[in-house]
């Protein structure tokens, strides 16, 4: 595990900021695991990186339909967007076929912890949301992958 970096991100635009530096970053086989409570800001910050490596329409919160996927291109790089919430058991993770998505791709993860987590991947970047006065701050931890390439 990295150091944790710390980012303080005060509105909206600094959200997409980070999601832009992060999808500078991102290679395929990477995990950004998005950790925090309801209205955190996780899948603002998915449809930041999202939207940075290429995407142009409208990202759909993958609340329901637990995967999205995107395809590179227009993306730089296939993307698997989760949001495990709903499910009720990490053996889940199975019966959803999620090693068959991440295939080739990178994901990103909203509610990590109800999929088993995935921070003993050396390719996952762990980001925690948390509300601070003014919008958000995040905390970075990187598996070893990361080193040198921490946003
Ligand atoms: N940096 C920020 N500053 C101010 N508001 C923000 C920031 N990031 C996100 N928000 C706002 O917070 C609200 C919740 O964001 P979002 O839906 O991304 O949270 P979430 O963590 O995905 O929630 P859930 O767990 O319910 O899926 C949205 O209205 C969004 O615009
Ligand atoms: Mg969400």
């Amino acid at each position: 595990m990295s150091e944790a970096a710390r980012h303080e991100l005060p509105d909206l635009a600094a959200m997409a900021a980070f999601g832009a530096r992060l999808a500078e970053r991102l290679k395929v086989g990477d995990v950004i695991a998005l950790e925090g409570g309801l209205g955190a800001g996780k899948t603002t910050l998915a449809r930041g990186i999202i939207a940075a490596l290429g995407y142009t329409s409208e990202v759909p919160s993958p609340t329901f339909t637990i995967i999205e996927t995107y395809d590179a291109p227009p993306v730089r790089l296939p993307i698997v967007h989760a949001d495990f919430y709903r499910l009720n058991d990490p053996a889940e993770v199975e019966e959803i076929g999620l090693d068959d998505y991440r295939e080739g791709a990178a994901m990103i993860a909203e509610w990590p912890d109800h999929a088993g987590g995935f921070s003993h991947e050396a390719a996952c970047l762990s980001i925690l949301l948390e509300t601070a006065k003014t919008g958000r701050i995040a905390i970075a931890r990187g598996g070893g992958d990361w080193l040198g390439r921490m946003p």
